[in-house]
């Protein structure tokens, strides 16, 4: 039999990650963080001196790194030519230049077709996945039987990053997420966009454990 699709977009900072790695470890799933292929595809660009900011640059080098990951959601892993680049990626570098290489068609395609491949096996494989992003419902697999598509108020979502990084400057975070969900959502080429078969989710006011749990049910009415 084979497993579940669970697809999960939205804004940065609306808790995607915490939500689909907390609903994977509670229903025995894989977990997918298509956002880390992008970021570790950025973070080859900037080591290997190609200019982001070229899209001609960057549609001609990206078959080049051997992008890998691994899909337990307790400890899910990236590499790039076989370096574990996990703390690499989360740089302030990498986060204000993923957008540019993100919004170059011929890396969408070549890592979409990467996440389908991986989907494809861990529902062979296992009880199904969880994939987040920004075009998993619109794109990668619009046929999951789950789609939702996760917000947050935009303070909210800067408390949370904030956190998240360990600074205590709440608006520069916020003006950073808010120039991400810009390029993300006006983009050509598959930008943030929610579907109307996608259930929306506001996470404001809500805990993570209330926010997984309410998802877990989704889940379990779906499977
Ligand atoms: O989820 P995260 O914030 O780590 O994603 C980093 C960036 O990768 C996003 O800002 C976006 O530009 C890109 N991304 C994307 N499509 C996805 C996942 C991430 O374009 N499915």
């Amino acid at each position: 039999t084979e497993g579940i699709v669970i697809a999960i977009d939205g804004p940065s900072g609306s808790g995607k990650s915490s939500t689909s790695k907390g609903v994977a470890k509670a229903r025995g799933l894989r977990y997918l963080d298509t956002g880390a292929m992008y970021r570790a595809l950025t973070w080859w660009m900037l080591d290997n001196g190609v200019d982001v900011h070229d899209p001609a640059a960057v549609a001609a080098a990206v078959e080049r790194p051997v992008i890998e990951m691994g899909t337990d959601p307790a400890s899910p892993t990236i590499s790039v030519d076989g370096r574990d680049v996990a703390v690499e990626i989360r740089t302030k570098e990498v986060t204000g230049n993923v957008s540019a290489v993100s919004a170059v068609p011929e890396a969408r395609a070549l890592l979409v077709r990467t996440q389908r491949a991986v989907i494809d096996a861990a529902r062979r494989e296992s009880a199904g996945i969880v994939v987040e992003g920004r075009d998993i419902t619109t794109v990668v697999a619009p046929e999951a039987p789950v789609k939702l598509f996760l917000t947050a108020s935009a303070e909210a979502r800067a408390q949370r990053r904030s956190r998240e990084i360990h600074t205590g400057d709440v608006a520069a975070t916020q003006a950073d997420l808010a120039r991400r969900d810009r390029l993300d959502s006006s983009r050509a080429h598959s930008p943030l966009k929610r579907t109307a078969d996608a259930t929306e989710l506001d996470t404001t006011g809500m805990t993570l454990d209330e926010v997984i749990a309410l998802v877990v049910t989704l889940v379990d009415e779906a499977a």
